[in-house]
């Protein structure tokens, strides 16, 4: 089937998101919307992201980021061909949200209907931006996820290794809290690890001694909030160096440790012989200059291509989901008014 344009819905987790992708087979795929409207301000008394609030304010906005997706991109559901929504995985008040508003929309307009994996919406991303061919490496690293996937075909997915405990932006967002910065923590800590010296604390690299592609970022906090109090204890304060240090310490474990892992993961997808090799990043922590660079390297290493998509597709958006969409539309695969919200889904 020549074009494809299809309307994307997320809302699993803090971000209401709709947007419009239109596809011409062979061509490059073009993002005509993209809206995303955040929570951050609503959660930021709670420390995290509180499900019930979430799920209402999903509830209100996504008919408007619907409605708004539409107009930008100058079309009526009438000109669509399909309808996507994140079924899972994420907070069930949200997910539920977005796939019934999904359903009233197919069914109202009489349109097919496709349920995306959130994680597959990430993974199939690099084929949003890069046209990237199959099979690559992928790194997820964000808030809420840290895994790498060999993705071999639009419904494809090997899960080579993940974080048995924090994701990674969990760990700079903690560490951002125990040092009276800034949410969210990774940008915070970011610009403050630029004045500091990342040799000063020797922060533990876990899971560096062990065989495969898991990692562990809940022990890097608890070293870094001990170096704290031990800073505390003898100065009664924190000195703006020390912070600094303590930023530019944790940084360099996090990066080391997310750098190793790649490598690891990189010579297990090389053994497949791919013509093109590529090792893309997705996730809010791919945002991280230091990390970005590290991993960089580590690509070059094994003459593999990397890919790194726009910050504004790296983190949650409905583009992702839109083309999740059109590539399972494009396999064959639809969804009925039996869709079922998810809140746990593997790839
Ligand atoms: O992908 P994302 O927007 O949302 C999900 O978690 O799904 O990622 C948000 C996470 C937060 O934990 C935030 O602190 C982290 O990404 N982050 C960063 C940076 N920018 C955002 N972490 C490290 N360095 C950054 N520059
Ligand atoms: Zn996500």
């Amino acid at each position: 089937t020549k074009t494809l344009t299809v309307l994307g819905l997320e809302s699993s987790c803090d971000d209401t998101a709709a947007a419009v992708v239109r596809h011409r087979e062979g061509e490059a795929p073009e993002i005509l919307s993209s809206v995303v409207a955040g929570q951050t301000a609503l959660h930021a008394d709670f420390g995290g992201v509180v499900p019930e609030i979430a799920a209402r304010a999903h509830t209100e906005k996504l008919d408007l980021c619907v409605e708004e997706a539409l107009s930008e991109a100058g079309l009526g559901l009438d000109e669509l061909d399909a309808i996507a929504v994140t079924a899972g995985p994420g907070l069930i008040g949200g997910v539920l949200a977005g796939v019934m508003l999904a359903k009233g929309l197919a069914a109202g307009a009489g349109l097919p209907l496709i349920g995306v994996n959130h994680l597959a919406g990430h993974a199939l991303t690099p084929r949003l931006t890069d046209e990237a061919t199959f099979p690559y490496l992928m790194l997820l690293v964000s808030g809420g996820h840290c895994q790498f996937l060999l993705v071999k075909g639009t419904d494809d997915f090997t899960r080579l290794g993940g974080t048995i405990d924090d994701a990674p932006g969990e760990a700079f967002d903690k560490t951002a809290k125990l040092l009276a910065l800034p949410q969210p923590g990774g940008p915070s800590v970011e610009a403050e690890a630029r004045n500091g010296d990342p040799r000063r604390f020797a922060l533990p690299r876990p899971l560096l001694d062990r065989p495969g592609c898991d990692m562990s970022f809940s022990g890097l906090k608890t070293a870094l909030l001990r170096e704290r109090d031990k800073l505390l204890e003898r100065d009664g304060g924190l000195h703006v160096q020390d912070r600094a240090d303590l930023c530019a310490s944790f940084q360099a474990a996090v990066s080391d440790v997310l750098a190793e892992k790649s490598r690891r993961a990189l010579a297990e997808y090389m053994t497949l012989s791919p013509v093109r090799p590529i090792f893309a990043v997705a996730g809010g922590v791919s945002a991280n200059m230091t990390i970005r660079s590290a991993l960089d390297t580590v690509s070059a290493e094994f003459g593999a291509t990397f890919l790194a998509p726009p910050l504004k597709l790296c983190t949650d958006n409905a583009a992702m989901i839109a083309w999740g969409g059109i590539e399972a539309f494009r396999a064959g695969r639809r969804d009925d008014m039996t869709l079922q919200a998810r809140p746990r889904w593997p790839l």
